[in-house]
């Protein structure tokens, strides 16, 4: 028999100057349990990924921490890796673009393209800020996107329409450090000939019909549109490695990103006695699958298989796009409430019902998927709990309650076996064409298979009639459970492997689904899913902050109003507040108030107002601030236990709340207002009413 083909699967590289989100996870979920099925199904898969360190964003935040930009992407390499972990989610190799290894292959391939005449120098025109003395690489420089006119768009790449351009190309541009409009200035930098590359680009799209169509025929217009040459430089200050004979030129982080695939595949080779290029980049005997987002098609369907084109480097077979993802159905924004992170959804659900909940959303499509809270408890409760969950702890109790955990291991039912047979291929099929709806369906519909079996047969009666053929029934349910327990694992590996041991059977591989159960005995099972209680009743709508007033102006069109910029945490925002008959501007500054975080934005007089303050009032008018000592800003204030929802509600929902002043103190029903354990007082008022 030949070898194995080497798989080597990867992932896009998050950008380490940030948290890794719930909208991240949908791609590192997804690959994950692709690659679990690869395993599981006895294929040598490697899920090689890292962080993506370089570039001007990590700068900008170096810069205005006043720290090295690598103590930044050192904190989130740690703080990613937990992330993932917490999630199950089990790299082979988790590196950074910031390593030797990626220097080495970003040169090298540099190298070879310049050799093959693939690479020239050319003087050109940069947006530079005279005003910050530097040049303003793409995230440094906004304005309307040349080609869909969407305003604040970045100076590479337009969110909006996904074209990548010139920072020179924006219209109307500002510099994003000190917002005034930038000039031009001349530098000499490197660009790529991608144009070179439009015929044989078009004819590996055409060719390759492992690539989904859609993407396919997205792509093929670009290219018949004309592509540009590729700017693969950047002038310093920047983070990134140094273009080998410059003194002030680095490359573009999109140059050396995606090359930190193939670092990592070397970091995880330097492990195994294996090399990245012979086992994996080279090799006849391998298969690279990427999985990204639809936002980074360009990158990897364009300039990075031109670059490995170049360069002699094997070619991706597979590229998998998903879409993005929104929660309870919008963008996911910090404003909106909506931006959650994989740690905060970690601390409120187990992260496992989130692989549960992508496993059954995300199909081979590019469409955009939901995180609906609702959707996801119930499905959780319904499918999870009472359907998968119910059947196996079940048949497993009543097993160990009236068979003492033993199984007889008599021979399989056949008509059950065509149909369990049936849906075991489709789920392969779906878990291999990447359809883990579809898989998950399928796991749906043998547990129902398996619970329809146990209803039917009534092993409760039997136990009194035939205790036999109970036996046998609960024997066949028990072989249910295995097989079961088997199709879950890519989606559910914790689930999978407690319902292992009870089942008392070690390293199930896929395989093992085609292998009799013999005479043997259970471990003692226990309930394998809780379902979620409705706990919506200890949710305060409002999500209450404590902020710091940092600057207070006077509205140009109100006399009634100011326009505070406030703190809430890391958070900077602005609010418009109608406290100008109560205080002055310099009693306000500096306080530390307390907000509703999660109001809609609206326009107060012409100027945004993004969240309210609160203050009471008594009979008399006099009216005061709420504010805290000790707690600091972006401390949640809450009443009692309660919870505070960080989904936005409208003016209208926030007025409905029976909120007021009694002896000083904030109280809703019968809780008192508190931030930590300090109790939030009422300036000025002692009883009254709070809006
Ligand atoms: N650093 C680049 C990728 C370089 S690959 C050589 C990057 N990083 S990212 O952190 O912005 O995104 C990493 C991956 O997560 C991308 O594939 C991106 O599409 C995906 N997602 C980021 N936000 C997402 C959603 N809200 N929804 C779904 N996927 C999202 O791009
Ligand atoms: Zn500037």
């Amino acid at each position: 028999m030949p070898p194995k083909k080497k798989i080597l699967i990867t992932s896009a590289l998050p950008y380490a100057n940030g948290p890794i989100h719930v909208g991240h996870l949908v791609e590192y979920i997804q690959t994950d349990i692709y690659v679990r099925f690869l395993k599981l199904i006895g294929e040598d898969a490697i899920y090689c990924c890292a962080d993506d360190a370089h570039g001007a964003p990590i700068e900008i935040a170096a810069m205005k921490e006043g720290v090295k930009p690598e103590e930044i992407i050192g904190k989130f390499h740690i703080g990613h890796q937990e992330d993932f972990e917490k999630f199950h989610i089990s790299f082979d190799s988790y590196y950074t673009t910031n390593s030797p290894e990626n220097q080495h292959y970003s040169n090298q391939i540099f190298n070879e393209l310049k050799k093959g005449d693939l690479i020239y120098q050319k003087e050109v025109e940069l947006t530079y800020c005279p005003h910050c003395k530097r040049f303003l690489p793409d995230r440094y420089v906004k304005g309307k996107c040349p080609k869909c006119n969407a305003v604040d768009q970045y100076g590479d790449v337009c969110e909006s329409c996904n074209a990548t351009y010139n920072t020179t190309d924006l219209v109307s541009p500002y510099c994003t450090i000190c917002g005034s409009s930038p000039g031009r200035k001349k530098s000499t930098h490197y660009f790529f000939k991608l144009s070179h590359f439009s015929g044989k680009l078009d004819s590996w799209l055409t060719a390759n019909k492992s690539l989904q169509p859609e993407i396919v025929n997205y792509i093929r217009n670009w290219i018949k549109d004309g592509l540009q040459d590729w700017d693969i430089s950047r002038d310093g200050p920047y983070f990134g490695f140094k273009i080998p004979g410059e003194e002030n030129l680095y490359y573009y982080v999109w140059l050396d990103a995606p090359i930190g695939y193939i670092a990592s595949t070397q970091h995880y080779c330097k492990a195994n006695k294996l090399d990245a290029e012979k086992h994996y980049w080279k090799s006849k005997n391998s298969k690279i699958i990427h999985f990204i987002g639809k936002d980074i098609i360009y990158f990897h369907f364009l300039f990075w298989p031109a670059m490995l084109m170049g360069s002699g480097f094997n070619l991706p077979e597979e590229i998998v796009v998903h879409g993005f993802l929104t929660v309870n159905g919008q963008k996911m924004s910090k404003s909106r409430g909506t931006f959650l992170t994989a740690g905060e959804f970690a601390s409120q659900y187990n992260p496992e019902y989130l692989r549960y909940y992508y496993a059954k959303t995300i199909s081979k499509k590019m469409a955009d998927i939901d995180l609906n809270f609702r959707e996801f408890e119930d499905s959780i409760n319904n499918e999870l709990a009472a359907n998968i969950g119910n059947f196996c702890y079940r048949v497993l109790s009543f097993t160990a309650k009236n068979f003492d955990g033993k199984i007889r291991g008599k021979g399989r039912d056949g008509k059950l076996l065509k149909e369990i047979d049936d849906v075991v291929a489709r789920i392969k099929d779906s878990y291999s064409s990447v359809n883990l709806n579809e898989a998950v369906k399928g796991i749906l519909a043998l547990s129902s298979l398996g619970n329809k079996y146990f209803q039917e047969n009534e092993p409760w009666k039997l136990l009194k009639t035939d205790r036999k053929k109970a036996h046998d029934v609960l024997g066949t349910c028990v072989d249910i459970t295995k097989i079961l327990c088997i199709v879950v694992s890519p989606v559910l590996p914790v689930f999978s492997s407690t319902l292992q041991n009870q089942l008392n059977l070690k390293k199930l591989s896929w395989n093992d689904i085609g292998v009799e159960t013999k005479a043997y005995s259970i471990n003692e099972p226990k309930v394998l899913v809780e379902r979620f209680e409705q706990k919506k009743k200890d949710l305060f709508p409002l999500d209450l902050k404590v902020a710091r007033i940092v600057e207070v102006r006077e509205h140009p069109d109100a006399d009634r109003l100011y326009i505070l910029k406030i703190r809430i945490g890391k958070e900077e925002r602005q609010l418009v507040a109608g406290l100008r008959k109560h205080y002055s501007a310099d009693e306000l500054k500096g306080k530390k108030i307390i907000v509703v975080a999660n109001l809609k934005p609206a326009k107060l007089r012409g100027i945004e107002s993004n969240g309210m303050l609160l203050a009471g009032e008594d009979q008399n008018g006099n009216v005061g601030i709420l504010t805290v000592k000790a707690a600091e800003d972006g401390e949640s204030a809450m009443f009692g236990s309660s919870e505070n929802s960080k989904l936005q509600v409208t003016y209208e929902e926030f007025e409905k709340l029976k909120m007021i002043v009694h002896d000083g103190k904030v109280l809703y029903g019968n809780q008192s207002l508190s931030a930590g354990p300090e109790d939030v007082v009422v300036d000025k008022v002692k009883e009254g009413t709070v809006h």
